[in-house]
């Protein structure tokens, strides 16, 4: 159901009728909502174009209507006001309550789209950069999903690079790895917490010590050829890592098809390079093969959300680096060959990559180069979704006390805890499971409330609580209607929306169906978030001025209980977008 569409298609036939045309956009929601649900402002338009007043225009449009559905008033200077009849809501809201995903229609051109994101990396405790995008990731994989596209999602992970080198030498330096390098000892268990000691240090003596970090490089280049006991040493690290990745993105309600890699397009690094110089796209530059993404005296602008930033970019933009000084490949090369590989595999008409905004430079100059070489076809979308920081509450990235990055685990552990403890104020004791769905909620909403390139601030004890914006409270206006529907055996299907309260639930129940498509276009959940909270709060005002099961009036009754049934799928659905669990209980 389109209620815009359907207005668009009153208001056109009276704009022939009275003998005027326009082409484009004549009807959005109301700018006040007190006044009206719908708004025309097409009158200013035709004004200047028939010269007569926006006034006139207005009322010859508005008398030559007959509408028992919708209310068209005059509105000074010159807009048309639209509402929707008792009769309309009512009958919208009997057809949204039966339909599956509230009549959100399924695209007729489904496409296949292959979403990047997670992106965790091998050797390097997952850590708060790697939590927005999964979040923001899975939440448009699930968006894309709602209107009929069909998706593959692939966490890529950081698997091939120089941390692995850095670590590798690490370990051997101290000790770990004698069964391997000497022939000596038991083989030995490398777990998560040696590599969280070894690559850090590693990672910080990399920049002052000239020789390790040389050495650093050329085992990962040793590793990349696949050399030994380089490769053995390496799967044992990928085996560990992705153990706790896996965790992790269980423990948020992520999931992937694939588990894939930069290691997963080893052997296709070659032919990727020979296609830029067989193409002619490849110099020579300082040892290091390049490409110029940039043309002669082009301005590469720089994307509006990046403009913090504006040091990092250099004009004209320096070219991309396709295989360093010493033949080692890069996160480039692997991006590239990543492509070719996906082409060759699923053909996606779009690729959409979730990463942090500092990423941007590399995704122009990707797309750039993968367009150059014709490894990404002509009409195959390449999106980057590019995202904020998540800032502590001095506004720098989030950090622990002690000044640290923090880990992912702890996170999800600060916002399980904070739950539990309103849990256990609200009279519900003990429960760890329905303490981490809560958590999670309130980090997810937290974080895609914002506008998706945003910076914002992890303020754990206001996304953690049950009220206000946040993801708990919507929780806890769906266990609120559970707690109710579950008292009565009746169920309500007819609505006969009359009070201000109950037309409430019903207009913004569509305007977040409305906010659905308005995610899709911008790949932001901001518009989502914001909806679905504006109509829960709506239901708290109904559920606090009306007494529902005890109204004795059997149609009212009815009419309640339906009310109550559509808020609840209308915030489930829009949750199960987010990846967000709604317990039945709170
Ligand atoms: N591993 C990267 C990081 O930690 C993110 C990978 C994003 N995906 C990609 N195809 N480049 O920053």
């Amino acid at each position: 159901m389109n209620i815009k569409q359907e207005i668009t298609q009153i208001l056109k036939t009276a704009l022939n009728k009275c003998g005027y045309e326009i082409d484009g956009n004549i009807v959005s929601l109301s700018n006040r909502p007190e006044l009206a649900d719908y708004q025309s402002n097409v009158c200013f338009g035709l004004s200047k174009k028939y010269k007569e007043s926006p006034e006139v225009i207005a009322n010859k449009i508005i008398d030559s209507i007959k509408s028992d559905e919708y209310c068209f008033s005059f509105c000074a200077p010159g807009f048309i006001n639209i509402i929707l009849t008792t009769l309309k809501l009512s009958s919208i809201a009997s057809s949204l309550l039966c339909s599956e995903n509230l009549g959100i229609e399924k695209t007729a051109n489904p496409k296949l789209i292959l979403l990047d994101y997670g992106g965790a990396n091998v050797a390097k405790e997952l850590h708060m950069g790697h939590l927005r995008s999964p979040i923001i990731g899975q939440a448009i994989n699930n968006l894309f999903v709602l209107f009929g596209n069909n998706t593959i999602s692939d966490t890529h992970l950081g698997d091939w690079g120089l941390q692995m080198g850095l670590t590798i030498a690490q370990m051997e330096e101290d000790g770990f790895l004698d069964y391997y390098f000497k022939g000596t000892g038991k083989k030995p268990e490398i777990t998560m917490e040696m590599l969280n000691v070894e690559y850090p240090k590693a990672s910080l003596r990399k920049k002052t010590d000239e020789e390790f970090r040389q050495k650093a490089d050329n085992y990962t280049l040793l590793l990349q050829q696949k050399k030994e006991p380089f490769f053995s040493v390496w799967q044992e690290m990928r085996n560990v890592s992705v153990k706790t990745v896996e965790r992790n993105y269980n423990n948020l309600n992520i999931h992937f098809d694939i588990w894939d890699g930069e290691s997963s397009v080893s052997n296709l690094i070659t032919e990727t390079i020979n296609i830029f110089k067989n193409k002619g796209l490849a110099r020579e530059s300082e040892g290091a093969l390049v490409v110029d993404v940039a043309k002669e005296g082009e301005n590469i602008p720089i994307p509006k959300e990046n403009e913090f930033d504006i040091q990092r970019y250099k004009n004209p933009m320096p070219p991309a680096i396709i295989q360093k000084y010493n033949g080692g490949e890069l996160y480039m090369t692997t991006d590239l060959a990543t492509i070719l590989l996906r082409n060759r595999q699923f053909k996606p008409d779009e690729i959409v990559y979730v990463t942090d905004n500092r990423q941007t430079e590399h995704f122009i100059k990707l797309f750039r180069c993968a367009k150059m070489a014709e490894i990404s076809p002509e009409n195959q979308k390449l999106t980057h979704v590019a995202f904020g920081t998540m800032n502590g509450k001095d506004g720098k990235p989030f950090k622990t006390r002690s000044g640290e990055t923090i880990k992912l685990e702890d996170v999800i552990n600060m916002v399980q805890e904070k739950a539990q403890e309103k849990l256990t104020a609200n009279g519900m004791g003990k429960n760890q499971e329905l303490a981490r769905e809560i958590g999670v909620a309130a980090l997810k909403f937290g974080d895609l409330s914002n506008d998706v390139g945003r910076d914002y601030v992890l303020d754990i004890d206001k996304f953690c609580s049950f009220e206000g914006k946040t993801g708990p409270y919507l929780q806890y206006t769906c266990a609120r209607i559970n707690s109710l529907l579950s008292k009565t055996k009746e169920d309500g299907k007819n609505f006969l929306i009359s009070s201000p309260e109950e037309r409430n639930i019903v207009i913004n129940t569509l305007k977040l169906i409305d906010s659905f498509s308005l995610a899709l276009e911008n790949l932001t959940l901001s518009p989502i978030c914001t909806a679905v909270f504006n109509l829960a709060q709506s239901f708290s005002v109904f559920y606090n001025n009306i007494k529902i099961l005890t109204e004795e009036d059997k149609v009212k009754r009815q009419n309640y209980i339906a009310l109550c049934t559509l808020t609840k799928k209308a915030i489930t659905l829009a949750l199960n977008v987010l990846a967000i669990d709604t317990p039945e209980k709170m």
